[in-house]
């Protein structure tokens, strides 16, 4: 009996499962000051005062926090009589993107507030909302942090009414499945983030604190169809399956329009067809549909580079705001050539070539330059009595 107990509890050390309340902080303006129910002072952690974590920690914990500083995270004690009463603690991504705690994907400029206690007799005193105040202004004026995450566990009631205490907004909840330190699974959890991550970016979080002139919404076709078309009309990627004609015939009710303004005028698009799939949700490719792709207006910059940097960060913008979904794929048109964006927010890519035959009004030249195994395939196909013909409906052409 004992043994199986030691078997499963090092299973359950392997496969660990966590059920967690995300939440977020924007902007310093969103902070709500709380003042701790005792006499309190917060200082930062460094290598000098490591060490009196073990006033209510023990040495294993001590340790880690050598390793946090070690790696450059950020964290806080609080103190009461000369005795550190509670700690909280951050990692922030410096690089492109970066995993914090191997399951929370943090991106640029983003940072995962964690490794937080008060000692048990400190408790409701405001101890920990008075350390997440500190510890959030130190991340956005010190740190450069422009968007803050805190997780709990979807149980921790004390740790929730703390963290909503010091003005965090919800992003839903979500189950994480660890084996070791693989994440290997992951899917919002009932009345969770698909949602509210939606509506986070329905909120134009797009270029982020980065200064950036360009905000994102996600809307429904109705919303935004003339200005749409436009769009569809005016870009190089604009094609058939683009149009909200198109979409809605293919996606009817789950379409979603993700666009990118600057100022008033669309900068570019995507659209996004999601898809509840049992627990998943997933923005794929709608049937028949080969390349739903991003739309990019044309650039008014003369200069190369000055198109190019344009580019660069309206992708961004676009990318920032793409919904946190289960699974995401799209094809794009072939005159989309900079993924660059898409790869820095960590997607993946694979190239499908493309050949256009750009001008059919002389179709005896179009057959010329053929192959001539095209050809003769085609000469054979019309023999047996295959016809091209305009199929005018889509349930027409797909029957
Ligand atoms: C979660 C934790 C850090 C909260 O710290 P705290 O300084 O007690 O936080 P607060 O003072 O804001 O208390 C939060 C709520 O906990 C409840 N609470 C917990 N212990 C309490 C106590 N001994 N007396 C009174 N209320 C208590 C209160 O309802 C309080 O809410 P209220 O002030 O709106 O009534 C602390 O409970 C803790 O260290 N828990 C173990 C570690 C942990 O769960 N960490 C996860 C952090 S994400």
């Amino acid at each position: 009996m004992r043994g199986l107990r030691e078997q499963l509890s090092r299973v359950r050390h392997i496969v660990k499962v966590r059920r967690q309340e995300l939440f977020e902080l924007a902007a310093p303006g969103s902070i709500v000051h709380v003042t701790a129910k005792m006499h309190i002072s917060i200082e930062c952690v460094s290598y000098d005062n490591v060490g009196y974590a073990a006033d209510f920690r023990d040495d294993t914990v001590v340790r880690r926090f050598r390793c946090f500083l070690d790696e450059g995270q950020w964290g806080v004690y609080a103190t009461a009589d000369s005795k550190v009463v509670g700690h909280a603690w951050a990692i922030v991504c410096r690089g492109r993107s970066r995993m914090a705690n191997h399951y929370m994907k943090l991106q640029s400029g983003e940072c995962l507030i964690h490794f937080c206690s008060v000692e048990p007799s400190c408790r409701g005193k405001n101890i920990y909302p008075a350390m997440l105040v500190a510890l959030c202004r130190r991340l956005f004026e010190e740190a450069g942090v422009q968007r803050i995450v805190i997780d709990t566990e979807v149980d921790n009631v004390p740790a929730l009414q703390s963290i909503r205490k010091v003005g965090f907004s919800p992003l839903g909840r979500r189950v994480y499945l660890q084996l070791g330190r693989l994440l290997v699974w992951q899917k919002p959890l009932p009345g969770g983030d698909a949602g509210a991550a939606i509506q986070q970016q329905q909120a134009c979080r797009a270029g982020l604190g980065s200064g950036s002139v360009y905000t994102a919404e996600i809307l429904r076709p109705q919303e935004i169809a003339d200005e749409w078309d436009q769009l569809v009309d005016e870009s190089p990627q604009g094609c058939i399956f683009c149009r909200i004609w198109w979409l809605t015939a293919v996606c009817p009710g789950q379409l979603r329009l993700l666009v990118v303004r600057k100022g008033h005028r669309l900068a570019a698009g995507m659209p996004l067809p999601l898809r509840r799939r049992g627990i998943w949700l997933t923005v794929t490719l709608p049937d028949l549909t080969q390349t739903p792709g991003v739309l990019l207006a044309p650039s008014q910059a003369e200069r190369y580079e000055a198109r190019l940097s344009n580019e660069m960060a309206v992708l961004r913008s676009l990318v920032d705001a793409i919904p946190k979904v289960d699974v995401f794929c799209t094809n794009t048109h072939y005159s989309f050539t900079n993924w660059l964006p898409f790869y820095w927010a960590g997607y993946t890519q694979t190239t499908r070539y493309t050949y256009a035959i750009e001008d059919v009004s002389d179709l005896d030249k179009v057959f010329r330059n053929l192959a001539p195994r095209i050809a003769r395939q085609i000469r054979k196909a019309r023999r047996e009595g295959i016809q091209v013909e305009n199929p005018r409906t889509l349930e027409r052409f797909w029957t």
